[in-house]
């Protein structure tokens, strides 16, 4: 491991080529993940096969050489835990059977189980087998927000109405319910790093529900709740943590906490800026718009580049999209933003 340029790069250390690794890199956008996906009808019945899991991991690492592995699984599994339910069937997005509508809801919740979910810390273990030994593996969770807002929800949604008027009705029943979110998290990122990763990302994906004020009550306090419970435990208390927060209405100089190693930019997000306040202090993951993706070899090639020039000089950058690849996406073009950044 000591020779891995991602591993480095969160140590705050320089590399003359900035390591890349993207969000959803194991995904639909591929034809070889394709192939394995149509022999399940739900998403999370193919999650739930440890070797699958490994299998559709070590796919964009084959491709494309990176420099970092994600595991195979999805943030919804904590929630799925807890009895909500859980299931993603064709051209859908994840729906709940069992969401939380009334605070009755969470007072009844199943005490959670890490060993509900056994079956990911075997595809831990299953993918750590299979990655070359210099291939650092990255275990993840959602943020306890994010995780209550789907869980609210029943499902994805546009503006998440159903979640806003909980919170407004019910506040602190709502906190009860992140702070039990928290305890799962911290629980089942401590044994996927018992299992074999090698550094955490949390993803807050869902922070640009919450005005300032509730960002800071609802999310941020969780999220570092949990990434203090992180530090303070020896197990993982040496483990990098990355933290995603899709663009909040809040400077992401203003929400960074000492707790976090790097943070990983949503693509709206001022790369330029941001580097110019935080170097020093945070590693910095990102940040290309996806959508560049779709355009021209040409335009791909400059948009990369005008990241990697930025970042040159930046001790901790680490290459990665502002949010995740998308189904439309043709990995010959992921190959093109590659190629720029290792040129
Ligand atoms: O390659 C990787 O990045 C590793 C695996 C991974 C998945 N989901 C697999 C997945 C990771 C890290 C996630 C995180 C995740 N899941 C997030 C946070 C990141 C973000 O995008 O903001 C969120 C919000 C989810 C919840 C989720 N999972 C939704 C809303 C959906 C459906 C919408 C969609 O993009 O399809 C999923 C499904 C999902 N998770 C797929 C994959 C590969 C597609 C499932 C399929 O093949 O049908």
């Amino acid at each position: 491991m000591e020779d891995s340029k991602f591993l480095r790069a969160l140590n705050l250390q320089p590399n003359s080529i900035p390591p890349v690794w993207f969000m959803r890199q194991a995904g639909r956008y591929l034809p070889e993940y394709q192939k394995i996906r149509k022999n399940y009808s739900n998403f999370l019945d193919m999650c739930k096969q440890p070797k699958t899991c490994a299998e559709l991991a070590m796919q964009p690492i084959e491709r494309f050489d990176l420099d970092a592995s994600i595991l195979f699984s999805d943030i919804l599994t904590i929630p799925d835990a807890l009895n909500l339910g859980l299931a993603f069937y064709e051209g859908e997005g994840p729906k709940f059977s069992n969401p939380i509508s009334s605070p009755d809801d969470i007072k009844k919740l199943i005490p959670f189980d890490i060993n509900n979910l056994g079956y990911v810390f075997k595809a831990v273990e299953e993918t750590k087998n299979l990655l070359p030994n210099d291939i650092p593996l990255i275990g993840f969770c959602g943020s306890p927000w994010t995780l209550a807002a789907y869980s609210i929800e029943g499902g994805g949604s546009k503006n998440f109405n159903k979640t806003k008027k909980f919170m407004r009705e019910y506040p602190n029943e709502l906190q009860n319910f992140l702070e039990i979110l928290s305890s799962a998290c911290f629980d089942y990122l401590k044994q996927q790093v018992l299992s074999g990763v090698n550094t955490l990302q949390i993803f807050d994906s869902w922070a640009d529900l919450l005005s300032d004020n509730e960002l800071e009550r609802f999310s941020l306090k969780y999220t570092r709740m949990l990434a203090e419970l992180l530090k303070k435990d020896p197990v993982t208390a040496d483990i990098p943590i990355i933290l995603f927060e899709k663009s909040p209405n809040k400077k992401v100089e203003d929400l960074v906490f000492k707790e976090i190693t790097c943070v990983s930019l949503y693509w709206q997000e001022d790369i330029e800026r941001i580097s110019k306040n935080l170097i020093g202090l945070f590693a910095i993951q990102g940040n290309l718009d996806p959508k560049v993706l779709l355009r021209s070899d040409e335009s791909i090639w400059q948009e990369t580049k005008r990241i990697c020039n930025v970042m040159k000089e930046y001790p901790g950058f680490i290459f990665n999209l502002g949010h995740g690849i998308t189904p439309d996406i043709d990995p010959n073009k992921v190959q093109v933003m590659i190629d720029a950044i290792r040129q």
